[in-house]
């Protein structure tokens, strides 16, 4: 049976998947000191560490869970999910793209170091992002060929079949109406293209058996959807001070939104009906899916 999300218990899980995190990236581009590293690092470390609720790493985390795995001797391999997304939120607020200057509470990069190096800080976070992952340690962790499964989910889900070719997409269709199937494939593509790679990344390094991988495999593509859908709730609903970056964006912009398309109350059903899509995959995993079901209640609930 399914209880309600209990506040309390998922802020505690949620802030002791984050320390754990944060701990491996604030460890990250500290060495790299003096130019050209210099300016290069900063910047990276800046946006990085700049806040972020880790909701990719943290959902994958919980995939181990749900698979009865101990999640964190596997934080160094969930960790690049992080850089990738910052990566995207980068480039996604450089002038030429959403041109925005508050992100994380903080100054976006490129307001901070300039829109050349925030282009670069972007493309080393990426790039960085692999290094990480083909390094040459935690083999007692997982197999060589899950790695390279797991290098492959990640490029995938973030380049043009997945995050890059979705915001190419959203880019595109600025100030032109799509309908709910063309809707919905943009956000598959610009947001839970990578939210749902999370879920499987954690599945592969868990070892899942091919009936549980499928059924993460739903669960993430359900509330990939559903975070997004939230995201554009929280531009409508939110404001600065509470998301940390501009709201009231996406109309002055014309972008295509769920309460653009659908209203505020239809999106929210919108958001509810991909929730109990993702409740019903977890079927399978008992009570050792229960972090992944208070993540889906939390992804659409969430106020920031
Ligand atoms: C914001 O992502 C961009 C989207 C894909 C909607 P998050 O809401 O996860 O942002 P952070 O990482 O917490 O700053
Ligand atoms: C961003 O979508 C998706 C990304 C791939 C970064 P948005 O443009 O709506 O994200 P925010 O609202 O700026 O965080
Ligand atoms: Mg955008
Ligand atoms: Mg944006
Ligand atoms: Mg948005």
């Amino acid at each position: 049976m399914i209880t309600s999300l209990t506040p309390e218990s998922i802020d505690d899980y949620l802030s002791s998947c984050k320390d754990a995190i944060d701990r491996f990236l604030s460890s990250l581009f500290e060495k790299e000191t003096g130019e050209p590293y210099g300016t290069l690092a900063e910047s990276m470390r800046y946006s990085l560490l700049a806040g972020g609720k880790r909701v990719r790493p943290i959902l994958a985390m919980a995939a181990l869970e749900a698979l009865g795995k101990d999640p964190h001797p596997f934080v160094p391999l969930i960790a690049p999910l992080e850089l990738v997304h910052t990566y995207s939120l980068i480039h996604d607020d450089l002038p030429s793209m959403d041109n925005d200057d508050l992100r994380r509470g903080k100054p976006t990069n490129h307001v901070i170091y300039g829109e050349a190096t925030a282009i670069l800080a972007g493309d080393a976070l990426l790039t960085h992002a692999f290094t990480l992952l083909s390094a040459p340690d935690y083999d007692n962790l997982l197999s060589p060929a899950n790695r390279v499964r797991i290098v492959r989910e990640l490029s995938s889900a973030s380049g043009m079949n997945g995050m890059v070719g979705g915001q190419q997409l959203d880019i595109a269709s600025e100030g032109k109406a799509l309908n709910l199937e063309g809707l919905e494939f943009l956000h598959r593509h610009k947001t839970g293209a990578l939210i749902r790679s999370a879920v499987r990344i954690g599945g592969l390094l868990g070892d899942a058996d091919p009936t549980s991988f499928a059924a993460l495999d739903r669960y993430g593509s359900a509330v990939g959807i559903a975070f997004q859908i939230a995201d554009d709730l929280l531009d409508v609903e939110g404001d600065a001070a509470m998301l940390g970056k501009a709201a009231h964006k996406d109309q002055d912009r014309n972008k295509n939104t769920y309460p653009g398309l659908l209203g505020v109350e239809g999106a929210r059903s919108m958001a509810k009906a991909k929730l109990d899509d993702a409740l019903s995959s977890l079927m399978l995993f008992g009570e050792q899916g229960v972090h992944l079901r208070d993540l889906a209640r939390y992804i659409i609930e969430r106020r920031n």
